[in-house]
C-alpha cells in the first residue's frame, strides 16, 4: 500500500508527462477530492495510506484529466465569486474575470434597490445566482439557447435557494420580448468562429460550442444582445457586458448605434480590455 505523499507524485508525474499544465496541484485536487479531504488536511496527512478503491478511483480521474477533462467538469463544480455552482459539459465554466462583472455591478447598485435584472447566456446561472445572493431585493431573468444549460442554472438556483426570485427560460436571444429591465448584462460567445481550433484541448474538447462561437468576427451574438437590450432596456437602464480583448471599438460602435452612453470599460486579470459599461439614453 501507498502513502498519500507517493501516490501524488505518481499522478503527477503521469499529468506531466502528458503536458498538463499544472500536474502537482491537479493530482492533489483529484486526490483530495477522492478522499474527501481539504488540501491541507491532505497534505498535513501525507504518510496516510489510502484504501485500494480510493486509488483505483484517483487513477481512473487521472486518466480523466490526461484526456484533457477539465477539473471542474470532473469535480462537477466550479467556484465562482463567493459561491458554488454545479457544473457539466453542458455549461462553460465560470471563469475568474467574469466575476469582474460582478464586482462593477455592485458599485453601480446599493443593496436595498428594487431592480428588475436580465442575465442574457446564463450559462450555469452563475452570473444572475451571484448577483441575487449579492442584492436581496432583485428579481431575476435568465435565458439561454441551451436547454441543458437553462437545466443547469435551475438546480443551481435552487441549490442557492433562488428559485422564487429568478425566471429561467431556454430561448435564443432574438427570441425573448418579455418585461423591462432596469439592469442587462451578459457574457455572450464571443470567439470568432475561425479561431475556435486554436483554443486549448482542454476547452474546445470539452466545453459546449455553442457557449465559445460568436459567429464569424465573433460579435454576431453580441450583435444581437446589444439590438435586443436595446428594447428590453428602460431608459436610464445599464447594460454591461463582456467582451473579447480585441472587440471594445467594435462593440462601442454597436452600442452608440443602438442609443447607448459607455460608462466604462474595465480590463481584466491580464490587462485586457474584457467588460464594458453602458446606460441606455
Ligand atoms: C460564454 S457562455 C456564458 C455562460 C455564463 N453566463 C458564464 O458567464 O459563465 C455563453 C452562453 O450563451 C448561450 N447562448 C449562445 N447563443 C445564444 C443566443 N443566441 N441566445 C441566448 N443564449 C445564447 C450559450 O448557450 C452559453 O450558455
Amino acid at each position: 500500500m501507498q502513502n498519500i505523499n507517493k501516490i501524488l507524485n505518481i499522478g503527477s508525474k503521469h499529468l506531466k508527462k502528458s503536458s498538463v499544465k499544472s500536474p502537482k496541484l491537479d493530482s492533489e485536487i483529484l486526490l483530495s477530492h477522492v478522499l474527501n479531504k481539504n488540501l491541507k488536511e491532505m497534505i498535513l496527512d501525507c504518510d496516510f495510506k489510502p484504501k485500494n478503491n480510493d486509488v483505483k478511483k484517483f487513477r481512473s480521474l487521472i486518466k480523466r484529466r490526461i484526456s484533457r477533462e477539465p477539473i471542474a467538469y470532473i469535480l462537477g463544480n466550479k467556484e465562482f465569486w463567493k459561491y458554488n455552482f454545479y457544473v457539466n459539459q453542458n455549461v462553460l465554466i465560470p471563469r475568474p474575470d467574469t466575476e469582474i462583472i460582478i464586482e462593477e455591478i455592485l458599485k453601480i447598485f446599493k443593496k436595498d434597490q428594487k431592480i428588475s435584472v436580465l442575465d442574457i447566456g446564463t450559462g450555469s446561472g452563475c452570473i444572475i445566482i451571484s448577483l441575487a445572493k449579492e442584492l436581496p431585493k432583485i428579481y431575476g431573468t435568465a435565458i439561454d439557447i441551451s436547454k441543458n444549460a437553462i437545466n443547469v442554472a435551475k438546480f443551481n438556483a435552487k441549490m442557492h435557494q433562488l428559485k422564487n426570485r429568478i425566471k429561467f427560460y431556454n430561448s435564443s436571444v432574438d427570441n425573448f420580448f418579455k418585461g423591462k429591465y432596469d439592469l442587462i448584462v451578459s457574457n455572450p460567445p464571443y470567439i470568432d468562429n475561425l479561431k475556435i481550433k486554436y483554443l486549448e484541448r482542454d476547452i474546445v474538447g470539452f466545453e459546449p460550442l455553442v457557449s465559445l462561437k460568436g459567429g464569424q468576427d465573433g460579435a454576431s451574438v453580441l450583435n444581437k444582445v446589444i439590438k435586443k437590450s436595446s428594447s428590453l432596456i428602460k431608459i436610464g437602464g445599464k447594460l454591461v457586458l463582456e467582451i473579447g480583448y480585441n472587440q471594445k471599438y467594435k462593440v462601442m460602435n454597436l452600442l452608440m448605434k443602438k442609443k447607448f452612453h459607455i460608462n466604462k470599460i474595465i480590463k481584466d486579470y491580464s490587462n485586457n480590455d474584457r467588460c464594458i459599461i453602458a446606460t441606455k439614453l
